[in-house]
């Protein structure tokens, strides 16, 4: 009774816990603590597991010790793992291990189920319903986030399509339904169990089929579908299981999950069947209007005397700057232009990079204080009395035609309003169209330049130029 009183009340602190450093991440300044307070909740939830299995020892349940210790073998390797990992990932292969550890949490969901449904213990159909959903979307989101982690680490380079997938990919998920009803009629028959091993296989098989035709720069949005699925999936044991612990964690990621695919898919002005289902990033320049004129360039050294001499400077960082690792010399730029009395701030678009927040990580890595990062809706209205625009490795979350082209596959994704500025400079490595595919016309403007090369390679360049000019 006692025990029973004390986890709830660890359930109640880990939700108070989870939701207040939820909060506290959605700014960078206190996305650090925020992580800290959401890691104490967890903490908080897992020792309130340990106290219910000490408790049911207590009452004379010896068995369990043999699980307890295996438990905690399984949390060091994992806690230690993690820790090591987490402390060497580079911040380019951040959006991969949250695929991977995403999946675990998938994993762990879809084990819970599978032992209860091996068991002969019965349940309420109800329960055993609950329990069999779960195990669904734990298995998928397993898989699924397996394969996105593959491509976005490059160990798959290609979507794999085929004709009739769809239809495909429909059969195995209503064959594996139907399985999962088969698992609810007969627990506890023998057959019951290979229908179980039969429907564990077929869902682990759904998420890999349903994954691998999607193409690699749409991962992000995917990995945050499977976050959402990991906690329904989360939630749904917990509530078989009747842990308050798991069923808050597990909502509590579901809903933040949803919410940012949602988010994401909207800021891309795609709806989420689009993100699964179409080929997108694999178009050559399909639906652009044709492009009249021609790319000026403009020499690196001439580019950064003239934001020298200007009074207003807006930066746009894009995916090209997390590939060159560019941000510190980026920096070192932006602080010589502040020396010399330029007003620089920097514009971040909601999807610019490959994962929510990319650009802030990446700026906040090099030490850039927030003060001078706004976000889209805030500092477009600026564009107009800005002497510069300095795009770096940005493409689409700065291509006019989303405004004005109704053709362009990007019609209607809110841009950066870049081509207002009076001088627009790009910094990229040659004519290689962004991740839609789709050609910029704002390279072929009458007050836009391009200046060719590795942004790593340009930016030093700028740095001396600068420098060389003196005080
Ligand atoms: P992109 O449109 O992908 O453009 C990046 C540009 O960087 C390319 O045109 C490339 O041109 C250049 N580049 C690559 N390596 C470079 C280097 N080493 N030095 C200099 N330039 C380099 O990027 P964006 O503007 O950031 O837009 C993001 C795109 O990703 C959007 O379409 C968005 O919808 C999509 N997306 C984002 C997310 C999230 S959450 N961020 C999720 C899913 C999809 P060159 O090859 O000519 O150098």
């Amino acid at each position: 009774m006692y025990v029973q009183h004390l986890m709830g009340l660890s359930g109640l602190l880990a939700a108070g816990l989870f939701i207040f450093g939820l909060k506290r991440m959605s700014s960078p300044v206190t996305a650090l603590s925020g992580i800290v307070v959401a890691g104490v909740g967890m903490v908080a939830a897992v020792a309130a597991s340990f106290l219910v299995v000490f408790d049911l020892m207590h009452a004379g349940n010896d068995r369990l010790g043999v699980n307890v210790a295996l438990a905690l073998v399984a949390l060091a390797v994992g806690a230690g793992w993690a820790w090591w990992k987490g402390g060497k990932v580079a911040m380019t292969a951040m959006p991969q291990m949250v695929a991977l550890y995403n999946g675990m949490g998938g994993g762990a969901a879809a084990s819970i189920a599978a032992v209860a449904l091996s068991g002969d213990a019965g349940g309420s159909p109800l329960i055993l319903g609950v329990t069999v959903i779960g195990a669904l979307i734990g298995s998928v989101s397993l898989t699924g986030s397996v394969i996105a982690w593959a491509k976005l680490d490059g160990k798959i380079n290609h979507p794999w399509r085929f004709g009739g997938q769809r239809i495909v990919n429909g059969v195995i998920f209503a064959a594996t339904a139907l399985l999962g009803v088969g698992v609810v009629i007969f627990h506890g028959v023998p057959s019951g169990l290979s229908l179980a091993i039969l429907f564990f296989f077929g869902a682990l098989v759904f998420g890999v089929m349903m994954t691998l035709p999607i193409g690699g720069a749409d991962m992000p949005v995917v990995i945050s579908l499977y976050n959402a699925f990991t906690g329904l999936a989360v939630g749904l044991e917990g509530f078989a299981l009747q842990n308050p612990a798991l069923m808050i964690a597990g909502m509590v990621v579901g809903s933040a999950g949803t919410l940012l695919t949602a988010l994401m898919a909207k800021a891309m002005n795609r709806s989420l069947s689009n993100v699964l289902f179409s080929n997108f990033g694999d178009l050559s320049g399909a639906g652009a209007a044709d492009v009249k004129g021609e790319m000026k360039s403009a020499d690196a050294s001439d580019a950064a005397i003239n934001m020298r001499y200007a009074s207003s400077v807006i930066i746009i960082p894009g995916y090209g700057l997390a590939v060159a690792q560019a941000q510190q010399k980026l920096y070192e730029f932006v602080k010589l232009l502040q020396a010399a009395g330029v007003d620089v701030k920097f514009a971040i678009h909601p999807v610019a990079g490959r994962m929510p927040g990319h650009m802030n990580v990446l700026l906040a890595e090099a030490g850039v204080p927030y003060d001078i990062i706004f976000d889209m809706d805030d500092i477009n209205a600026d564009f107009v009395n800005t002497d510069v625009a300095l795009v770096i490795g940005a493409n689409d979350v700065v291509n006019p035609s989303a405004r004005t082209d109704k053709s362009s596959p990007i019609y209607g994704m809110p841009i950066l309003n870049a081509d207002q500025a009076h001088q627009v400079y790009v910094i990229k490595r040659g004519q290689g169209k962004g991740y839609s595919g789709v050609e910029n016309t704002l390279f072929y403007r009458q007050n836009c330049s391009m200046v060719y090369g590795d942004a790593q390679a340009v930016l030093t360049q700028m740095v001396q130029s600068v420098k060389d000019l003196g005080a």
